[in-house]
């Protein structure tokens, strides 16, 4: 193909396809990471569920729609300081973390297999078996239950070191805390908390200085 037959292809393409796909020569290259997120966000039951979800406490935008908008700018933020497929694997997070709200059972611990982040993991896994992405979805909101078993007691050390032993990859989790906790409606105190928790006991290039 000539290059002007490439750029007038290249121009006729549908706008999804362009932003989201690298082509090489003719062909179209999706990292393993892309076609993961290509899939979950053809998939019905996530399409289904992104419309739950009214302005309330922590979640002034409201729907799970207007949450995964609002991280994919995070996201967008931190980019430049993060490798392709760490970039690649945070967008599969952000789609998926809080996507099964709507189908889970309100109030019930983490571990519950109906809580949302229980739900989402079971969903990530028909896509995927990689550990790193499905211990953060199913623990995404352990630090901010640390926290507040903190204030209410103290007693929080020993959930603690179990969550730094479930978590191999601390740079993709602290990168993902980051982006899911420095939205509008949430305050920074739980995420400065942590941070000071596990700064000396992980290793992880991610600091506290990449909040946002
Ligand atoms: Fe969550
Ligand atoms: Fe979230």
């Amino acid at each position: 193909m000539m290059p002007n037959e490439r750029r007038a292809e290249k121009k006729n393409r549908p706008f999804a396809l362009r932003a989201s796909h690298r082509y090489h020569e003719n062909e179209l290259i999706m990292s393993r990471y892309e076609q993961i997120l290509s899939q979950i966000r053809s998939d019905e039951r996530y399409q289904n569920n992104l419309d739950w979800g009214e302005p309330r406490s922590g979640h002034p935008e409201g729907s799970v729609r207007c949450h995964i908008d609002e991280l994919e700018i995070n996201l967008g933020r931190l980019k430049s300081r993060l490798s392709e497929d760490d970039v690649a694997k945070l967008r599969i997070l952000v789609h998926t973390h809080d996507t099964f709200k709507a189908e889970s059972k309100r109030g019930v611990p983490i571990s519950h297999p109906r809580s949302h982040s229980s739900l989402a993991k079971e969903f990530l896994a028909q896509f995927t078996d990689e550990s790193d992405l499905l211990d953060i979805v199913q623990l995404h909101d352990e630090p901010y239950a640390l926290w507040r078993k903190f204030l209410a007691s103290g007693r929080h050390e020993d959930r603690l070191l179990e969550l730094i032993d479930a978590i191999a990859d601390w740079n993709l989790f602290l990168a993902f805390l980051i982006i899911d906790g420095c939205t509008k409606g949430k305050t920074r105190e739980p995420l400065i908390w942590f941070f000071d928790q596990v700064q000396d006991r992980v290793d992880s290039h991610v600091t506290i200085h990449w909040l946002i």
